[in-house]
């Protein structure tokens, strides 16, 4: 289990508890993260620390290196040492909005289907987490009771990182892998002003979200404080949104676990609940 600590790796975690025949071992940067499994300190960055993570392995959930716009310097030795060791079966955390091939996830992507004989690729929408998580959204409603964005009136059927991680847990521990892309969703595609408004409802506090135009947003977000590259790939997404790309609802989370995908609101409630 990479990413073991994140949104996503997390969910993947508790997940496979439905699973207890699997053993499982987390691998992530801390030394030792308050979870009951066997841990091992793994860093990207330092390939000493590979050969213990994946020493015994046999299924792994892949979540490359975060933010890195060129993962595959590392990735590549790392699936092979991987295959080496092993591990028998991938299953990959991708995006969306990125096709096999296309850089950066996507050439992961590629590379899972090419190295290993059971792979599956996770290629979920934007994630709810955003809005409450550590992401410019959610910073920005935190900051300042609002959000900007350049996604227009573009909607997206944001999903609950909990459901990415039922559906991988659900992935490694099938006995015969579908070796299959699954692009994941939420059960509605909502527009930014829709989910400020559900946020609102659900928490009691005026969430403001504006949408302005594409070619000014990479200025505001670069005068907001971002890295000029981390801005303009912000930027891109919120494109594909605005154009519509990236709308469609799928029913893979429902099909392949048997339970539907939570809305927004169930997912806001529950947190407001905690
Ligand atoms: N946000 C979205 O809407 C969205 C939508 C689709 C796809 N995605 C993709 O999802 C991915 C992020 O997944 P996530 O949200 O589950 O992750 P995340 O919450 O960002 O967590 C990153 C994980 O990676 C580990 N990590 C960070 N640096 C590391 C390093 N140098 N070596 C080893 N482990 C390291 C972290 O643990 P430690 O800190 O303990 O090392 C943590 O467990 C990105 O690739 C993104 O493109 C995001």
């Amino acid at each position: 289990m990479l990413g073991a600590t994140g949104n996503t790796g997390s969910a993947v975690v508790d997940a496979l508890r439905r699973f207890p025949d699997l053993s499982v071992r987390t691998a992530t940067r801390q030394p030792a993260p308050p979870t009951a499994h066997d841990h091992r300190r793994f860093d990207w960055a330092d390939r000493a620390t590979w050969g213990e993570a994946l020493d015994g392995v046999d299924r792994m959930y892949l979540v490359a290196p975060v933010g890195d716009a060129e993962p595959m310097a590392v990735v590549a030795p790392f699936l092979e040492q991987a295959g080496a060791a092993g591990v028998r079966r991938v299953v990959a955390l991708s995006s969306s909005a990125v096709a096999f091939g296309e850089p950066g996830l996507g050439q992961v992507a590629s590379a899972v289907r090419e190295v290993f004989e059971e792979w599956e690729v996770l290629r979920p929408s934007w994630f709810m987490q955003n809005f409450t998580g550590a992401h410019p959204v959610a910073e920005s409603i935190r900051a300042t009771g609002g959000f900007v964005t350049a996604t227009g009136t573009g909607r997206l059927p944001f999903i609950d990182g909990r459901d990415i991680g039922r559906v991988a847990a659900h992935l490694l521990a099938a006995r015969e892998p579908q070796c299959a892309e699954h692009v994941l969703t939420g059960p509605e595609a909502l527009t930014y002003d829709d989910a400020a408004a559900i946020m609102s409802e659900v928490t009691g506090r005026s969430v403001r979200h504006r949408s302005v135009e594409p070619e000014r947003f990479t200025d505001f977000l670069v005068a907001s404080g971002y890295d000029p590259d981390f801005a303009a790939v912000l930027a891109a997404l919120d494109a594909l949104v605005r154009d519509g790309t990236q709308s469609e609802v799928t029913d893979a989370v429902e099909r392949l676990t048997r339970t539907p995908p939570r809305s927004f609101a169930a997912y806001l409630r529950a947190l407001v609940a905690v």
